[in-house]
């Protein structure tokens, strides 16, 4: 080859690779920047999320800069804004509070920047997808595992009075909180009109934080006189806080209460007795498939799974205006006869996480 050759197909090369990374808007590092803001990593789910998306992004080939707000509002906007002046393309957000992160998703859209809202919706016609589980379902699940473990259609009323049930929301400012009281309700509301519910305490727990949870139980229970039939949990962490208070009280493993996750702490206790059902929301289906719908967003192609919801319908808020393209994954209810199969087996919990403290000779045999 001659040197001029050489040089030419050199240029060549220089100048097909110059236009290929700016059709993807890639950096200085030659990789296309996607941000992770999550809302806290003391719920046990996140941390777990936030691994694998950055596993398969990388895998991907992008660059993935990720931060986590400590439950801290204004924090996590002043990450977003920082995320997007370091030039991240695209952004996949857990968000603390749906309605006060719009302030800094509306800009980074406004920028050209895809977002993502991941699990929970950011109240805004800006995101390029909204991302979730059946959350209404997850909160029908919720009260129907907690109905069918005290027999409700065999509770005698005029012997025992009505069923004195404690409901325990998720964060105030959490969308899903309201997704999943909705469920809860849609079940709970007839036998509370026939006179079979009585209920005695409806509160929501803000962060989602158990010793919050803990401490609402204790003050719940008092006031009760310890007098409380089931309990309506909307996560495990925070039915875990609840039934530190039930246990002190002789009522863990007694009064049925649900959760939500199937997270390793969640299933343990299940397997003990103490938390009757979880719900699993299966994040090995919904982690890749936010990174394949960031990937296809970015590269501008067709996302055919994607259905368009109103706003209004999915806050529960018929003020609210616009419309999200969304897609919702199905979720499955976790008791005692199907831990085993669904959670263990399937590896989405580690044997030895769900059976501690279980005597060897009372495990089941490891998968
Ligand atoms: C919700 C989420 C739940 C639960 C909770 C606690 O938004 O859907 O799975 O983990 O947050 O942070």
């Amino acid at each position: 080859m001659s040197k001029l050759v050489r040089i030419l197909s050199a240029l060549v090369l220089i100048s097909l690779l110059a236009t290929s990374l700016a059709a993807c808007g890639a950096t200085g590092s030659g990789k296309v920047k996607v941000g992770l803001s999550f809302s806290d990593f003391a719920t046990e789910r996140w941390k777990n999320e936030e691994v694998l998306m950055r596993k398969l992004l990388e895998e991907k080939g992008y660059e993935v800069i990720s931060q986590e707000a400590n439950h801290d509002v204004k924090l996590q906007n002043d990450q977003i804004d920082n995320m997007v002046s370091q030039g991240v393309k695209a952004l996949i957000v857990v968000a603390e509070d749906g309605d006060a992160i719009v302030t800094s998703v509306d800009k980074a859209a406004a920028a050209g920047v895809k977002v993502l809202a991941y699990d929970r919706l950011i109240k805004t016609d800006k995101i390029a997808a909204y991302l979730s589980f059946d959350n209404v379902e997850v909160g029908r699940q919720q009260a129907m595992g907690v109905m069918k473990a005290i027999d409700i259609e065999n509770w005698d009323v005029a012997a025992n009075g009505p069923v004195r049930l404690v409901q325990l929301a998720g964060s105030p400012t959490d969308n899903n909180a309201t997704l999943f009281t909705k469920g809860q309700t849609e079940i709970l509301q007839p036998y509370v009109d026939a006179g079979k519910i009585e209920i005695v305490a409806q509160q929501g727990v803000d962060n989602w934080d158990a010793a919050n949870a803990l401490k609402l139980m204790e003050n719940i229970l008092t006031a009760a006189n310890n007098d409380v039939d089931a309990v309506v949990a909307s996560n495990d962490g925070t039915a875990l806080g609840a039934l530190q208070a039930m246990k002190a009280q002789q009522l863990a493993g007694v009064v049925p209460i649900s959760g939500q996750d199937a997270t390793a702490d969640g299933c343990n206790s299940i397997v003990k007795g103490e938390l009757t059902v979880s719900i699993m929301k299966d994040i090995r289906n919904l982690s890749p498939l936010a990174v394949d719908l960031i990937d296809k967003l970015l590269k501008g192609e067709a996302i055919p799974e994607m259905k368009k919801f109103t706003l209004a319908e999915l806050t529960v808020d018929p003020s609210k205006q616009g419309e999200v393209p969304c897609v919702f994954l199905d979720v499955a209810q976790v008791n005692q006869d199907n831990v085993y199969d669904l959670v263990v087996k399937s590896g989405f919990q580690a044997y030895d996480d769900v059976y501690r403290d279980i005597p060897e000779g009372e495990r089941p045999a490891k998968p």
